[in-house]
């Protein structure tokens, strides 16, 4: 028997498996579980099957710093990135680890015992099991739960209707009248796909016009493939450069207004270059860039050209057993259905309770939506650690960068827990309600407040999914933890003295701060009067 603490992680997505690599890494921890809901890792991926899935940012930083991979193009189709997933679960040895088809459906904290009772349920069976856990990580995405908008009707369509993370292979679209509710980031890019087949005819039910940056992607030549397998450092300036470019992006889109504008322009210049003048009035949007997901163009601008495609603006009124009624009263036939409707990322659907004796729903509902220190932990949830929580998306940058910023954090807080240090680790209330008054404080003047997303509560209230700086400051708030801001159970002269390192610590930097401001003003006065 091991003599570390279990830990359990929820979800073989991304980030449960960087997580688990994580902890065999630095912790070389071998007693741990991943749950899956699914049949296999993934998660998005594993997923997101839809004709033109892809990143849209280069894989080169979309993937883990540790596991650099000679990728033949700048951005990857979903199997590749399935595939480099699956090449990382083996060469970590993660498979044993993994019990799939398994949800969680409870995790409550034994205050007595200072443990998770984790309850699973098998979903090819029914049957229920329970264990318990010393540690439990939760990876279970943001975009995950697909959701279907609510337009009434929908169980009563008789032709085939399906989601665009749910994507039904089954179905030959050739010939057929299919209809497309949504023009966000996965519908610009099956959209183009399908209206290839001049047999398809497709109908865009749009409701809100996207801001679309021009296509930045590219095959890479075998020559550039070569140095960056053969040259490292070659390989660790190109993810720098992406990295940089993106934070450059942060500043022009979300951090600068005058470079704001500079942007509305270039992008209002490009729909009316590539889409067709009679579209120009209805696909530029009234609302700041930024605002909702800036999508990279996968052509869908240049396939609003083709005869088979028509955008529908009149709002779909309800859904009925051959088609949909606009909002204008209009019937239009379809034989398939197709919602590109995104997820319910305003909910946290994980069933976890704490030591308050209240769910996590609870807790966030309580706070008018999702709160949580760093976006990684709860008070009221000892032991209990959130890779992308509330205010961590980015929308500029590499979701596996912020994800291996938080698991480093997390590797160091749960460092005295595997290290029988201490028994549990709780963040203060104080400490969420500042860095929360914070951040809402930041995201109050944002582009995010300025229209209807994804990215707050009902499309409409607090904005809970997005950070509100550039990567860098995620990076820079997450280096190392400050340990004024947790309190702990089993092991509170562990805390005191890691509190008075960093008080100490602090001091130091703080007189040496001033020293150099002392010394630098007396510099300077006697330049200036000599
Ligand atoms: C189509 C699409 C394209 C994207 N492209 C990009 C991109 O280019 N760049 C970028 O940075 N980001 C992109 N994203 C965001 C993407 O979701 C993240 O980059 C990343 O893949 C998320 O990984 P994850 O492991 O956190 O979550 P997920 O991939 O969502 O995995 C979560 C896993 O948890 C499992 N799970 C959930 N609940 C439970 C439970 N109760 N019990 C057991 N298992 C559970 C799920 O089955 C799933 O496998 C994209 C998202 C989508 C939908
Ligand atoms: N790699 C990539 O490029 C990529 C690809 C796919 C997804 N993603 C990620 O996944 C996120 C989700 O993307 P998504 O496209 O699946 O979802 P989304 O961005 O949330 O887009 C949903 C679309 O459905 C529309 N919609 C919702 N209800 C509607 C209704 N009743 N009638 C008409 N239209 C309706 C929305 O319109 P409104 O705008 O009016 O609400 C929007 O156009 C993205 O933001 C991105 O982070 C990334």
């Amino acid at each position: 028997m091991s003599s570390k603490p279990r830990v359990v992680i929820v979800g073989a997505g991304a980030s449960g498996l960087a997580c688990a690599i994580s902890l065999k890494k630095v912790h070389g921890l071998d007693n741990f579980t991943i749950y899956e809901k699914g049949p296999d890792i993934g998660g998005t991926w594993r997923d997101n099957i839809y004709p033109g899935c892809s990143s849209d940012v280069p894989m080169s930083f979309y993937s883990l710093s540790s596991d650099l991979h000679d990728w033949p193009q700048s951005h990857g189709s979903n199997e590749d990135i399935q595939a480099y997933w699956v090449g990382l679960t083996r060469k970590y040895g993660l498979y044993p680890h993994i019990e799939f088809n398994k949800t969680v459906v409870l995790a409550e904290w034994n205050s007595e015992k200072q443990l998770y009772t984790v309850t699973v349920e098998n979903l090819a069976t029914g049957e229920r099991s329970v264990s318990t856990a010393a540690i439990v990580v939760s990876a279970i995405g943001v975009l995950e739960v697909p959701r279907y908008a609510g337009i009434p009707g929908r169980e009563t369509f008789k032709g085939e209707l399906f989601h665009s993370g749910r994507w039904d292979t089954s179905v030959d679209l050739a010939g057929k009248k299919v209809g497309v509710v949504g023009n966000g980031a996965s519908a610009t890019q099956f959209v183009p796909c399908i209206t290839k087949d001049p047999s398809v005819n497709v109908v865009n039910f749009c409701r809100t016009p996207k801001w679309l940056l021009p296509p930045t992607r590219k095959t890479y030549s075998n020559l550039r493939r070569a140095i960056l397998r053969n040259i490292p450092f070659a390989y660790r300036l190109v993810r720098w450069s992406v990295f940089l470019r993106l934070e450059f992006m942060y500043l022009a889109v979300f951090g600068n207004a005058f470079l704001r504008r500079v942007v509305t322009k270039l992008l209002t210049s490009y729909i009316r270059h590539t889409a067709p003048s009679s579209m120009h009035d209805k696909l530029i949007p009234s609302f700041p860039v930024g605002c909702k997901r800036v999508i990279f163009d996968t052509n869908y601008l240049k396939a609003l050209h083709r005869p088979n495609l028509k955008v529908n603006w009149d709002g779909v009124e309800r859904i009925t057993e051959d088609g949909v009624v606009t909002k204008t009263g209009d019937h239009i036939p379809l034989d398939v259905l197709i919602f590109a409707t995104g997820y319910a990322a305003d909910e946290y659907p994980l069933p976890i309770v704490g030591n308050r004796k209240m769910s996590i729903q609870e807790s966030f509902r309580a706070g008018g939506g999702g709160k949580a220190y760093l976006g990684t932990m709860v008070p009221g949830f000892p032991n209990f650690f959130m890779i992308t929580g509330p205010n961590v998306v980015t929308g500029h940058t590499s979701v596996i960068y912020t994800t291996e910023v938080q698991i480093n954090y997390i590797m160091q807080l749960i460092s005295p827990i595997l290290g029988r240090k201490i028994e549990s680790l709780e963040v203060t209330q104080s400490a969420t309600n500042a860095y929360d008054d914070k951040i809402q404080a930041r995201l109050s003047n944002s582009v995010f407040m300025q229209c209807h997303s994804w990215y707050r509560v009902g499309g409409e209230g607090k904005v809970t999914n997005n950070f509100p700086a550039a990567a860098t400051v995620f990076w820079l708030w997450l280096r190392k933890p400050d340990w004024i801001h947790y309190t702990v159970i089993g092991g509170e002269s562990w805390l005191a003295k890691q509190q008075l390192r960093q008080r100490i610590w602090g001091g130091f930097k703080m007189s040496a701060l001033l020293c150099i401001l002392v010394l630098g003003a007396s510099y300077s006065r006697r330049a200036i009067f000599r």
